[in-house]
């Protein structure tokens, strides 16, 4: 393994166009790209020509460097390492959290029926009237931005009786093995510490849980 700054560097280049063939830089340019000095960015250069990693023509303001097979080599193994992180990633997120009362508006929304349609054609099950509601222990808050950017499903808004319903999103998650869904309002200001998850069954009965005890809840494989 190379150390870091090196690799970094040779990322620069990469990133120029150096795997493909000579591209024209200059140490300025590297310093920049890199916040170190032009000194710095010109040792740095030397350096990885003679650990064989590129190879450099000299120019008059620069040089033409090209990345050799050995420099690609470092490159591929760093992003074989990225490769792992991410699909680790996408095995799935845990969230924990503490079990609360809402004002039962959960159990409004969840009756009805166009709303209770659609969360039985994409999560395959009658929902259980109500939300369990769940505040998220500090350590799951990041973890709850981050499912944010997973493929949600879309639960379409509609009218009825002259009131307008909004939209909301779900995502299929568990509790232990009972298949649950993570339901959020499309409207934006939702508190960020709380997530509502419906299910087939009447979860507190089920989990044997009431207001204070944890829960966790598995998101993905
Ligand atoms: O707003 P609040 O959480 O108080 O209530 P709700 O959403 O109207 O749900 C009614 C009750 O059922 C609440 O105590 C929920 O925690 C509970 N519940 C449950 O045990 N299992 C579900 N699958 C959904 C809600």
């Amino acid at each position: 393994m190379i150390p870091a700054e090196d690799l970094q560097c040779l990322k620069v280049i990469a990133l120029r166009g150096g795997c493909k063939g000579p591209v024209f830089v200059s140490s300025q340019s590297i310093g920049e790209m890199l916040e170190i000095s032009q000194q710095t960015a010109s040792r740095r250069l030397k350096g990885l020509e003679s650990q064989g990693l590129i190879t450099r023509t000299i120019a008059a303001d620069g040089q033409h460097v090209t990345i050799n097979a050995s420099g690609e080599e470092e490159l591929q193994k760093e992003y074989q390492d990225y490769c792992r992180i991410f699909s680790e990633r996408n095995k799935g997120y845990i969230l924990n959290g503490m079990v609360v009362s809402g004002i039962g508006e959960g159990k409004y929304y969840m009756s009805l029926e166009p709303y209770r349609q659609q969360f039985k054609t994409h999560l395959g099950f009658e929902p259980y009237p109500g939300t369990l509601n769940i505040r998220l222990s500090s350590s799951s808050r990041p973890v709850r931005k981050k499912i944010d950017a997973l493929d949600w499903i879309r639960i379409k808004g509609f009218s009825t009786d002259g009131r307008t319903f909004g939209d909301a999103k779900c995502l299929p998650c568990r509790i232990g093995t009972i298949p649950c869904g993570i339901v959020m309002p499309g409207r934006t200001h939702y508190p960020e510490d709380i997530i509502e998850v419906i299910a087939a069954v009447a979860l507190r009965r089920k989990l044997g849980v009431e207001d204070t005890d944890t829960v966790t809840v598995e998101v993905g494989q």
